[in-house]
């Protein structure tokens, strides 16, 4: 079967996608499978060959032409973080072509990616969320406003955005305008949420040999302010899976985290976050296209859970061909 692993992308993450991208890349078997690397930037869409050069991809029909041979795809594993793979747009690409993909679908990324219509889908099932304030492109700026509805501290945050780009942590009324501007760089919508002051942990829900498991839950404990790009990325934040917590909060976040994946209908792979407030896991955000970089979360649960990542790669794939 040919595989496509397309990363890359059209947002900020583009360099965490493509180290993602050749996680999976280096973890498939190919024994098993025909895998391609294919870059999908704003340059345009090729596959990268093994002596690094590139053939475009005809998009048309999602295929390569290699010495005068049409290559199809049977199908894609979605390494994209960002738009368009974490916002529906590959994903409907796909499905109106007909090719399966191992992330979830159009709708439940378009969904998912807009922390504002996720939220507010969720809230009703009795999911808890942090107090929110939206704000788009162009809307006059009342902070005084902002802050009697969320307090201070509070998070300003692009609504579609990942890898924290564009969150700045706002200690005084003074500096919202600032990081409203820095939000409004990676999206014409920003939402600007409470402080929740408790243990952040990260909950993996997959689906494994045609199973919704939850993987073990990692805390984070971000020697930054929060858990900011150089926490993720740059070590500067201890991950410990499994998390230090209680049985019982385990099992309560487990639970809301895979609720959370069944009221969605997701596929594939997810993570999401939350923090206790008290014993309440609050929802921060759910990301449909997780970072599979070796300092990401998800592959450190997997292995946590027995999984290797070319079992964890190669079921991910048996799942979207089913
Ligand atoms: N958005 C990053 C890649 C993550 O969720 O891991
Ligand atoms: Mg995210």
């Amino acid at each position: 079967q040919n595989i496509a692993i397309i990363m890359g992308g059209y947002s900020s993450e583009y360099n965490i996608s493509i180290k993602s991208g050749n996680v999976v890349f280096e973890h498939l078997d190919d024994k098993k499978f025909n895998k391609y690397r294919v870059i999908i930037s704003k340059e345009g869409w090729a596959y990268l060959d093994e002596s690094e050069v590139k053939h475009p991809i005809d998009k048309s029909d999602f295929s390569i032409t290699l010495s005068g041979k049409k290559i199809r795809f049977d199908c894609v594993f979605n390494a994209i973080h960002g738009t368009p793979g974490e916002d529906g747009l590959m994903q409907a690409y796909f499905e109106l072509l007909g090719i399966p993909q191992t992330s979830c679908g159009h709708y439940q990324a378009a969904l998912t990616f807009n922390k504002r219509d996720l939220l507010s889908t969720l809230r009703p099932h009795g999911i808890k969320c942090a107090e929110s304030f939206l704000l788009d492109l162009g809307d006059p700026i009342d902070e005084t406003a902002i802050v009697e509805k969320v307090g201070l501290p509070c998070f300003v945050k692009a609504n579609k955005a990942g890898s924290s780009y564009g969150v700045t942590k706002v200690y005084k009324q003074e500096e919202l305008k600032k990081a409203v501007e820095v939000a409004f760089e990676e999206d014409d919508e920003i939402i600007i949420e409470s402080f929740l002051d408790g243990t952040e942990v990260s909950v993996g829900v997959i689906t494994y040999q045609g199973k919704v498991t939850v993987l073990p839950i990692t805390e984070i404990v971000s020697e930054n302010d929060f858990f900011d790009f150089a926490a993720k990325y740059q070590g500067q934040s201890q991950e410990i899976t499994p998390a230090r917590i209680s049985r019982a909060k385990e099992q309560k976040v487990s639970a809301i985290a895979k609720e959370v994946y069944e009221i969605l209908k997701l596929d594939g792979f997810s993570r999401s976050e939350y923090i206790f407030v008290g014993d309440e896991p609050y929802l921060l955000e759910v990301n449909t296209t997780p970072g599979l970089t070796e300092e990401s979360i998800l592959p450190k649960q997997a292995r946590e859970a027995g999984i290797s990542l070319e079992e964890l790669f190669e079921s991910s794939i048996l799942e979207a061909l089913k």
